[in-house]
């Protein structure tokens, strides 16, 4: 059967937000945390089995025997907030003699990073780190591979320090050879006491070389994601407050961010991935950030509204750290950090899936109102739906979260046919297919691709969307599925990812009138389509994007009749269709195959 869709490609149409389509950054999954967050060292402050000493350190672990190396956790570390640092007792000596001679390369300790470090021939390394020692010695730092190789590995002359002080050494190692699941290893052959702390690794060439680990920030920056809505999620919540991301703990010197467990995904982060990376990160894809915070409420507590003071002097000092003046109290940790100007925040959401939790109602009110009065430009985004009923509250956005199955997503493509076109707009900041979606397949894609049309047309009640969750460690899978997969050294695009690359060139576009018709034995239930114009500035022409999903079990063919365009208008070199498609419906991408959808 033949559908006709008709346009008139030089109707004004109505402008689509510039902020349409973005993403949403959540600690899930090791999304930063031996993700984005290029550090290669886990655990770097040996803070992650708790204050109380001796405590476990994994994932690091000795180099040698019993015989050689005694390696343990006490409480001298130099730095206030993180109070737990590595003893190493070098028990072996080659300097002397004796018959208790240190194998070959040494003995202390090494980490194995996230699942691997991917350490590439070639590539440098800094490798920085806090040393105490009692005594003079030679300190190799090396990336082994699995099978002991050593990789990359300098010399540090160490000299006693009498006062027993501490001091921050840095060095570059250069890869010789390649291992994708390489380890860190600092050790001596020497008897003698020396301490360890924040240890980290980071390849030299991140993006835009603020951190980010350089081919998955490009597969962001490929979106060209209009926001950026970070840190979570549940992540900002907590199971239990105590345990809650708070921005205060994730600035300044990495050596003094305390990091936490997040017990919601149940894992610790030593945030090398703070509030400010956030920022730099949403500023780095050209994205307007939106920084979701805590309001006082967890999956389990709700602080009382008439307690909730200290918490919004919390979040405002926060705004004042994103773009207070560098003269501020909190811009100075800002621009100390390396960042003067202010950082272009207008949106904050007052918590996540709160809205029929105790106390949201009261401590959004004092949120929004202290908000307002300091920083009236900023948009305040509300847990409660207000699609269908309107909110009993203040705001500029709501907040719609879907999580479901293809067949239902696909019928919501007119979930905001009626919503009112007044009033605070929608904020879809979490949608997926996670039902019968494998680890992500080509179903739940179409699905989502027909509910992005379906927003599109919609964008006068809905001004942002984003797919939930971006990122997975394929190695601690915390939720299923996600739109990037990525181990130490490999990353691929679910369907999910690739049908918002369609979706790249949407914001600020000109949605244009569009119909589609078919003779009367063809049904159009399954199907859904737009025509959006865009200009590029860049070579000032202008397109026309037309996106169909056909989500029924028949093919259509789809015969495009544009007016209000002359033949001679169309470069035919610029005109190109994009295919979704494979051979199955539940069919995925991977790792050994990445674009098999
Ligand atoms: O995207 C995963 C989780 O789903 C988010 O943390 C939460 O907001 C939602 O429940």
């Amino acid at each position: 059967p033949t559908v006709i869709l008709r346009a008139n490609a030089s109707h004004p149409g109505r402008q689509m937000p510039e902020t349409l389509f973005g993403l949403f950054f959540e600690e899930i999954n090791h999304a930063g945390s031996g993700g984005l967050w290029a550090e290669l060292v886990q655990n770097r402050g040996f803070e992650a089995g708790g204050a109380n000493t001796p405590s476990i350190f994994d994932p690091w672990y000795k180099v040698g025997t019993e015989a050689q190396v005694i390696i343990g956790t006490d409480r001298s570390s130099p730095f206030d907030r993180n109070p737990v640092a590595l003893k190493v007792e070098v028990l072996c000596d080659d300097d002397h003699k004796g018959l208790n001679f240190c194998p070959k390369g040494g003995v202390g300790a090494a980490n194995p990073g996230f699942w691997g470090m991917n350490i590439l021939a070639g590539s440098k390394y800094r490798v920085e780190f806090w040393l105490r020692s009692t005594y003079s010695f030679n300190l190799s730092i090396a990336f082994t591979s699995r099978d002991g190789k050593v990789l990359a590995r300098e010399y540090l002359s160490v000299d006693a320090d009498a006062n027993g002080g501490w001091s921050k050494q840095s060095v570059v190692l250069k890869a010789k050879s390649t291992d994708h699941y390489a380890r860190l290893s600092l050790t001596s052959s020497t008897k003698g006491v020396f301490w360890l702390d924040q240890v980290s690794a980071m390849p030299t060439d991140t993006f835009k070389g603020h951190g980010f680990r350089k081919e998955l920030a490009m597969m962001l920056s490929d979106l060209k994601p209009g926001f950026l809505r970070f840190p979570g999620g549940c992540y900002v919540e907590g199971t239990r407050l105590t345990n809650a991301f708070r921005w205060r703990d994730s600035v300044g010197p990495y050596e003094n961010r305390p990091g936490h467990y997040g017990d919601v995904w149940n894992y610790w982060s030593d945030d090398g991935f703070g509030y400010y990376e956030g920022l730099q990160l949403a500023e780095d894809l050209g994205a307007a950030p939106i920084w979701v915070f805590n309001n006082g409420i967890s999956h389990w507590e709700s602080v009382p509204t008439e307690a909730i003071g200290p918490w919004v002097q919390d979040v405002l000092d926060g705004i004042e750290f994103a773009r207070g003046p560098a003269n501020s109290t909190w811009g100075a940790v800002r621009a100390k950090m390396g960042h003067p100007e202010p950082f272009r925040l207008h949106h904050v959401a007052i918590g996540n899936e709160d809205c029929w939790k105790p106390f949201y109602r009261g401590n959004y009110m004092e949120f929004y109102k202290a908000i307002k009065l300091m920083y009236p430009d900023i948009q305040m985004i509300s847990n409660c739906d207000g699609s269908s009923v309107p909110l009993d509250h203040p705001a500029d956005y709501y907040d719609f979260h879907v999580y479901t199955d293809p067949n239902n997503l696909f019928a919501m493509r007119h979930q905001f046919d009626f919503t009112s076109r007044s009033g605070p707009k929608a904020f879809v900041s979490e949608y997926a297919v996670t039902v019968n979606s494998g680890h992500g397949n080509l179903v739940a894609a179409l699905a989502e691709g027909a509910f992005l049309i379906g927003i599109e047309l919609n964008s006068d009640a809905v001004h942002m969307a984003s797919y939930a969750p971006l990122f997975v460690n394929d190695n601690d899978r915390r939720w299923n599925p996600d739109a990037i997969v990525f181990n130490s050294w490999q990353e691929y695009g679910t369907p999910s990812y690739w049908v918002q690359l369609f979706f790249k060139n949407s914001n600020g576009a000109h949605l244009v009138p569009s119909t589609i018709q078919a003779d009367s034995s063809t049904s159009l239930a399954s199907l859904i389509t737009s025509v959006v114009r865009k200009h590029k500035s860049s070579n000032g022409l202008d397109y026309l994007i037309v996106k169909a999903v056909n989500f029924g079990d028949c093919a259509l063919n789809l015969e495009l009749e544009v007016s209000g365009i002359s033949a001679n208008d169309v470069v035919a070199a610029e005109s190109y269709i994009t295919l979704m498609t494979s051979e199955a419906l539940m069919d995925e991408n991977s790792f050994t195959n990445p674009l098999k959808v």
